[in-house]
C-alpha cells in the first residue's frame, strides 16, 4: 500500500475507533501448559517472597520427597558463597498428592542488589532483584491472574515494566478444585516470579473446602507461604510486612474479621507497631472489595467494611487494593460511603485476566466517590517516589488503544492535617481490648 494512503487508512480507523463506543475483547482461553519431564528432584514452580528485613523465601516444588531443601545463592552467576537450608511440605486432596514443597529463606542480603540462585543442588539457575532500601520502590498490581491467553498477556505488560514487588489481592491460579491447575499456574507465573518477590492475599478461589472432607486454603497456604509468622501473625491468611519505607498489611476477606476475632486483634497489635516517621506510607490489601460500583459482587464487603473502615480511618491508610470484581475502579478519598480528605483512596484491580471474563456492568449514576471505573483486563503501577508522593497508573492490555488509561499522583496522609487530628482517636481504638 501506498504509504499516504496507509497513513488515511489508519487515520480514518483510529479516528472512528475513538469516536465509537469501546468493543470489548472476548475472555480467551486457558492456556495449555504441558507438563515437561524432568528428574524427580528437579526444581519446579520456583517463586520468591519477601520474609522479614533483608530475607527472601525462596519456594519451589520437586516430585522426589528426599530431593534436598537447601538454596545456593551469591552475587555473581555461577559462584554460590552462601547456602541456606529449609523446611517441606505437602498434602494431598482427593485423590491428588502434591509434590515437595520446598520453603527455604534466604539472607541477609543487600538491598537493591542481584543474587544469582539455584534451588535443591540442580537445575537452571534464577535471577532475583532485592528491594531498595529507601524511595523511590515500584509496585506492580494486579488481582483475579487466572491462566488464560489474557493472564499472559497481563504478565507480558507487568514484565516490560520496571518494578521491585509484585502484588496480588487474591484469586491466583483459579484452580477451583483441580489441584494440578495449581502446578500449571506455579509454571506459569515462575519467569516472574523467581525473579521478583510476590505477595499475595487470598481469594475466593483458593477457599477449595469440602465440608466434611476438606479445611480451606490446604493448597494456597501449602504453596504461598507468606511473611505471617515474621509479622506476628497465626495465619497466612493475613500479615504485614515493610518495604523500603512502605508498610503494607495484607487482609483477609475469607478469616473472620469482626471486632472479637483473631484477625481485627493482630490489626491493631499490627497497627500499633507502625511507625510513620519510618514508614510514612500505609496500605491495605485484600479481596473483596469496600468500594464497588460494579453490578458484580455488589454489597460483598460490607461486613468487612463496618467491621474494619473505622480502624484503617483512624490510623490514616493512605491506598486501600482489592481484586474480587473483574474490572477497574478508584475511588476519592472516600470514608463511610463519602468522599473525605481524611480517607483512603480504593482501588479495584481484579482484571488480571481470569477465565470467568470481564465484569461489564455498572450502578448508574456513577457514585460520587468513585472517580474512574472500566471493565478491561489490565494491571496497575504503584511508584512511590518520595515519602510524601506516589504516582497510580493503570494500563490496560491493549496498548494499541487510543483511549488513555488512568493515572494520579497520591500524596501521603502524614504530610496532611488528617494525621495529626486522628492520632488520639487511633490512641483511644487501639487501646480499647
Ligand atoms: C516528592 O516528589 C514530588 C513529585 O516528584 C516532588 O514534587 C516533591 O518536591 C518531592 N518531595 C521531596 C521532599 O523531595
Amino acid at each position: 500500500m501506498e504509504p499516504k494512503l496507509l497513513l488515511m487508512v489508519l487515520f480514518i480507523v483510529s479516528s472512528t475507533a475513538a469516536a465509537a463506543q469501546y468493543i470489548r475483547p472476548l475472555p480467551r482461553k486457558a492456556l495449555h501448559l504441558p507438563w515437561d519431564s524432568k528428574s524427580s528432584s528437579y526444581p519446579q514452580q520456583v517463586h520468591i517472597s519477601l520474609a522479614g528485613d533483608r530475607h527472601m523465601r525462596v519456594t519451589w516444588i520437586t516430585d522426589d520427597k528426599s530431593a534436598p531443601s537447601t538454596v545456593e545463592y551469591g552475587t555473581l552467576p555461577g559462584q554460590y558463597d552462601s547456602v541456606a537450608d529449609g523446611e517441606t511440605t505437602s498434602y494431598s486432596y482427593l485423590f491428588y498428592s502434591s509434590g515437595t514443597i520446598h520453603h527455604t529463606v534466604i539472607g541477609p542480603l543487600e538491598y537493591n542488589y542481584v543474587y544469582y540462585y539455584r534451588c535443591g543442588g540442580q537445575g537452571p539457575e534464577f535471577q532475583l532483584k532485592t528491594p531498595p532500601a529507601q524511595f523511590p520502590i515500584t509496585f506492580a498490581v494486579a488481582g483475579d491472574l487466572g491462566q488464560t491467553g489474557w493472564t499472559k498477556s497481563t504478565l507480558d505488560h507487568i514484565d516490560q515494566c520496571k518494578y521491585n514487588v509484585h502484588l496480588l489481592p487474591g484469586d491466583l491460579s483459579y484452580a477451583d478444585y483441580i489441584q494440578h491447575r495449581w502446578d500449571s499456574f506455579g509454571r506459569l507465573v515462575q519467569p516472574l516470579a523467581s525473579a521478583r518477590p510476590w505477595m499475595v492475599t487470598q481469594g475466593n478461589h483458593e477457599v477449595e473446602s469440602i465440608p466434611l472432607l476438606k479445611d480451606g486454603f490446604v493448597s494456597y497456604n501449602s504453596r504461598w507461604k507468606m511473611p505471617f509468622e515474621e509479622s506476628g501473625s497465626n495465619s497466612n491468611l493475613y500479615y504485614s510486612f515493610e518495604v523500603a519505607g512502605v508498610h503494607i498489611i495484607m487482609l483477609g476477606s475469607y478469616a473472620d474479621y469482626d471486632e472479637y476475632s483473631e484477625q481485627y486483634r493482630w490489626l491493631k497489635a499490627d497497627l500499633s507497631k507502625v511507625d510513620r516517621k519510618r514508614t510514612p506510607w500505609l496500605f491495605v490489601l485484600f479481596h473483596v472489595p469496600w468500594y464497588n460500583s460494579n453490578t458484580a459482587h455488589q454489597g460483598e464487603g460490607a461486613d468487612m467494611m463496618t467491621a474494619m473502615e473505622p480502624l484503617l480511618y483512624a490510623a490514616s491508610v493512605d491506598l486501600v487494593l482489592a481484586g474480587h470484581v473483574h474490572a477497574y475502579e478508584r475511588s476519592k478519598r472516600v470514608y463511610n460511603g463519602r468522599p473525605d480528605p481524611c480517607g483512603s483512596v480504593h482501588i479495584t484491580i481484579g482484571d488480571g485476566g481470569n477465565k470467568e471474563g470481564l465484569a461489564a456492568r455498572y450502578i448508574n449514576p456513577q457514585p460520587i466517590w468513585s472517580e474512574f471505573r472500566e471493565s478491561s483486563f489490565g494491571h496497575g503501577e504503584l511508584k512511590v517516589v518520595n515519602s510524601t508522593h506516589a504516582f497510580w497508573s493503570w494500563h490496560r492490555n491493549d496498548d494499541d488503544e487510543p483511549v488513555k488509561s488512568d493515572d494520579i499522583w497520591i500524596s501521603s496522609l502524614t504530610g496532611s492535617e488528617c494525621f495529626d487530628q486522628k492520632r488520639n482517636e487511633l490512641r483511644n481504638k487501639l487501646m480499647t481490648p
